[in-house]
């Protein structure tokens, strides 16, 4: 059976200082979950939260990356210098850099190639905008963006990805796809890599829902047959309102 990973993602929110309160506070809150637990926070809060979260069960992931090792690209972090301070986990292709800082399907593509190669685990996002989904075309955006994030991917690499399904309309903006709705994208999204990458694949590949995702509607999305946790904005930055997010099933 598929583990239910709860990921954080704090966006361009708190302060070193904020950030170690919130791990002190949440950490004891969220000790005896058998869920996956992870927060992915900004740069400037990484190496805090790394050093604040030893001894727990929470993991920490970045934002963003760049897809180079190294070399001329002023203001840029790669995954090898986000293993190096030993980061695990990290964020690509959120729909805010796709729209905001001119991420594309291909500059998507080399980062979970990136972040592979460095040991990093990416959670790679997709999702349709309003427009797309009342135009029907839900199904046909979220399965293209999945085959073109993943082109040229092994198998085994497949398996160790997480994908986060965030419809556009939904992040942010306190409306929820239902959880059906949600299930169903997440299932076209699981249709599709058992036809690129076989059964085995498709059954083991953890597949979030996000998109105002909060305590009181965690339990009806995270018990559904094919949503392995949650990718949370908002309802993180809260300790206690994000330990009763990683806590729904208690
Ligand atoms: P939200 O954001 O939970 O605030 O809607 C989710 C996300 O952008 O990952």
């Amino acid at each position: 059976m598929r583990r239910k990973v709860i990921a954080g993602n704090w966006k361009m929110n708190m302060l070193p200082n904020e950030a170690i309160e919130y791990i002190q506070a949440f950490g004891p809150l969220v000790k005896d979950t058998e869920n996956e637990v992870i927060l992915c926070v900004p740069y400037t809060d990484l190496f805090y939260c790394l050093l604040n979260a030893q001894g727990t069960n929470i993991k920490i992931g970045a934002q963003n990356m760049h897809f180079a090792e190294n070399g001329a690209y002023t203001g840029e972090v790669s995954g090898k210098m986000l293993k190096a301070i030993g980061v695990e986990y990290v964020i690509i292709g959120h729909s805010e850099r796709r729209e905001y800082f001119a991420e594309t399907n291909e500059t998507v593509n080399k980062k979970i190639k990136s972040a592979l190669e460095n040991g990093l685990k990416p959670i790679v996002c997709v999702g349709e905008k309003l427009a797309e989904r009342e135009a029907g075309k839900a199904k046909d955006i979220i399965t293209k963006q999945t085959e073109l994030a993943l082109e040229g991917l092994t198998d085994e690499q497949v398996k160790n990805i997480i994908i986060a399904y965030e419809p556009i309309w939904a992040i942010g903006t306190g409306k929820t796809a239902t959880a059906e709705d949600a299930n169903n994208s997440i299932k076209d999204i699981r249709t599709k890599i058992a036809e690129l990458y076989g059964n085995d694949v498709a059954e083991n590949v953890i597949i979030q829902y996000g998109g105002s995702v909060k305590s009181s509607n965690a339990k009806e999305l995270f018990t559904t047959s094919d949503i392995d946790g949650g990718l949370v904005g908002g309802a993180s930055l809260k300790p206690d309102e994000f330990s009763k997010i990683v806590n729904y099933d208690k």
